[in-house]
């Protein structure tokens, strides 16, 4: 069974005093899910030192993209030993705001995985269908191609020590989440693709979890936690899921 993770991605979003604020709401007693938070790049090292402050075992440090390339002239870009440097443990990959405001393909993607499995840090590849792709019914076929992209670069070895978040366009930051049996769904079939490594690869849901809905996105037998956007700006409000998550 894959341990339950919960991750804050607080996308662009916070400053610095956002960021002690939320670490003196943050409360994990007793939470017994993996938890990481994702702040944007120049708040790394501030959150990587009050993730040792808050001294909860489970709590860990994440960011929200990485480079493909290990260094040189890429102006503007970062590295994923720079993000070991750093204290990340988790790299989220192939979000789709990457993909479709940056104009990042699955082969990008897959090669940015490819940099963050070769730095020894935890890869959380997002994948997921717009509006339109699945009102035509392309779902599983828009998923698995995503899927493929990663595998065709690094061999079904790929998922061991991955995670993988199944984030339905249509559901980001729009308050509409899929309805748990329709994310289940989706759950099962990636699981099934990502063969057996897939037993053991946590399968996060994102789009639109908050308090209300997170228990019964969690009781579905292939959810094994969550990647929050809005709702984990709020500490009191991200604890609650992490919470439900176990
Ligand atoms: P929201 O939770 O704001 O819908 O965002 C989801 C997301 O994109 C997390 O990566």
């Amino acid at each position: 069974m894959p341990s339950s993770l919960v991750i804050a991605n607080w996308k662009m979003h916070g400053d610095r005093a956002f960021a002690e604020a939320f670490f003196s709401a943050l409360d994990l007693t007793g939470v017994a899910a993996d938890v990481a938070i994702c702040p944007p790049f120049p708040y790394l090292s501030l959150v990587a030192g009050r993730v040792e402050q808050a001294g909860f075992g489970q709590l860990a440090l994440g960011a929200q993209s990485v480079c493909a390339e290990e260094g040189g002239a890429f102006t503007g870009e970062v590295s994923a030993d720079m993000l070991v440097d750093c204290g990340v443990r988790y790299v989220i990959v192939g979000h789709s705001e990457r993909r479709s405001l940056y104009g990042e393909t699955s082969e990008l993607v897959a090669r940015k995985f490819a940099a963050v499995k070769k730095a020894g840090l935890v890869p959380v590849l997002c994948v997921g269908e717009t509006l339109e792709e699945r009102e035509a019914g392309r779902t599983l076929e828009v998923i698995s191609g995503q899927l493929q992209a990663v595998a065709d670069c690094l061999g079904v070895e790929a998922w061991r020590g991955a995670v993988v978040a199944y984030e339905p366009v249509w559901a980001i930051g729009t308050g509409k989440t899929a309805a748990p049996e329709q994310a289940q769904e989706v759950h099962r079939f990636i699981r099934e693709r990502l063969g057996e490594a897939g037993g053991d690869t946590p399968l996060l849901y994102g789009g639109s979890v908050k308090s209300g809905n997170a228990e019964a996105l969690f009781t579905q037998q292939d959810i094994d936690g969550a990647l929050v956007g809005g709702a984990s700006l709020d500490a009191k409000e991200f604890v609650s899921i992490c919470r439900a998550a176990g």
